[in-house]
């Protein structure tokens, strides 16, 4: 069981400041990931969860424990990195077994034992039971790590990247068992990553930090579909969205300086004149003769079951999403719409999302 929640936590490294004012709040059995860019703040918002790092502000909760006054062993939560920090010359049995060892845990063998082969089976690493650490693949080696911190049953796992080291094929498989081994075990997993595709197909929750300033948190659906503002709309989504300058004159969204027209009816109160950016996702852009926009083919993306084109107007481009029989080639001329329901307006100045202001 364990409930975690940041209070307006700020933390400065001599003049930097790491974090600012961040709220989290993780439920009891929840997958969060938190999500963002290398230096964003990911790796040491765990290490303050962890008791590693002290908050200049704010506080921690574990279980509604205020944990300031708490070392790091008696938080009982378990660190997994993404260099995984195994003994050598130990056997997988042997690493999986140390963090029972201690005197002050009295683990009797037998528990001991139990325990290490549960946990081998629940990871598939039985086979590796006997081998030395040093002999084992990447994959392997990042799974006997997971296992050292699932032995333990602490109360929360913090999972910094343990999968980016690993290559592609590995990361897909690894992502799916982690994920249900969390279900299996039902414990509060903070997993931090810099991947949004892993942000998106692991998380229950997933929170957006950019420079230390958490920018959205909702389910990978809310954040895929409704971004909170212009960086999260082009973090998430692989091609991002397209973001398209212009404004909304009586049901017609007129882009300048790209000089193009696009029906849009449904215009929120107060926007027509205003400068906005039209948000409209790759896979809502849609090719068809008759439509209202020309463009050339700029490049295609073959990707198996889609295309992705990118296409060109003007000076500017644009990404569109088609299903793989499309035939099309460089510098073919097409007509684009965009399917009106999913255009997400955001204000052109602050970035932010008409359906989050105010
Ligand atoms: N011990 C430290 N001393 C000084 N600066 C640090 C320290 N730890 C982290 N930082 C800085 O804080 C920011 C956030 O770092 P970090 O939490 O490691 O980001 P992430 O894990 O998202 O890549 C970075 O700009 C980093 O350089
Ligand atoms: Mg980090």
């Amino acid at each position: 069981m364990a409930h975690i929640q940041l209070k307006n936590i700020t933390k400065k490294f001599g003049a930097h400041t790491a974090l600012r004012n961040l709220d989290l709040d993780i439920a009891d059995g929840e997958f969060f990931v938190l999500l963002g860019e290398t230096g964003a703040g990911k790796t040491t918002t765990l290490r303050l969860i962890a008791g590693l790092e002290k908050p200049d502000e704010g506080q921690i909760f574990i279980d509604g424990a205020d944990v300031a006054d708490w070392g790091a062993a008696e938080r009982d939560v378990a660190l997994v990195l993404q260099q995984y920090s195994l003994y050598p010359r130990y056997t997988v049995r042997e690493n999986l077994e140390f963090p029972l060892k201690p005197k002050i845990r009295r683990i009797e063998p037998d528990e001991i034992k139990a325990r290490v082969d549960r946990v081998a089976k629940t990871l598939r690493i039985e086979h590796l039971l006997d081998r030395k650490t040093d002999k084992l693949s990447g994959g392997e080696m990042q799974r006997v790590s997971i296992g050292r911190a699932i032995v333990r049953k602490p109360r929360v796992f913090l999972m910094d990247e343990p999968l980016s080291a690993l290559d592609a094929k590995l990361r897909e498989a690894l992502r799916t068992e982690l994920k249900n081994i969390q279900m299996n075990l039902g414990q509060t997993f903070l997993f931090v990553t810099h991947d949004q595709i892993e942000a998106m197909s692991m998380g229950d929750k997933v929170g957006v930090l950019n420079h230390g300033r958490l920018i959205q948190t909702g389910t990978p659906h809310e954040i895929y579909n409704n971004p909170r503002d212009t960086f999260v709309a082009s973090f998430v989504g692989s091609p991002p969205m397209n973001l398209l300058e212009g404004k909304l004159v009586s049901g017609r969204a007129v882009m300048a300086p790209l000089n193009f027209e696009l029906p849009y009816k449904a215009g929120a109160a107060g926007t027509d004149g205003r400068a906005l950016t039209f948000g409209i996702r790759p896979e809502d852009v849609v090719i068809e003769q008759g439509a209202p926009v020309e463009a050339r083919v700029h490049d295609v993306e073959n990707h198996g079951v889609e295309k992705i084109l990118t296409l060109r107007v003007g000076d500017a481009t644009l990404r569109a999403t088609v299903p793989a029989q499309t035939s099309v080639a460089i510098e073919d001329a097409v007509r684009f719409a965009w399917n009106e329901s999913k255009v997400v307006l955001f204000d052109q100045g602050t970035g932010v999302s008409l359906r989050h202001a105010g």
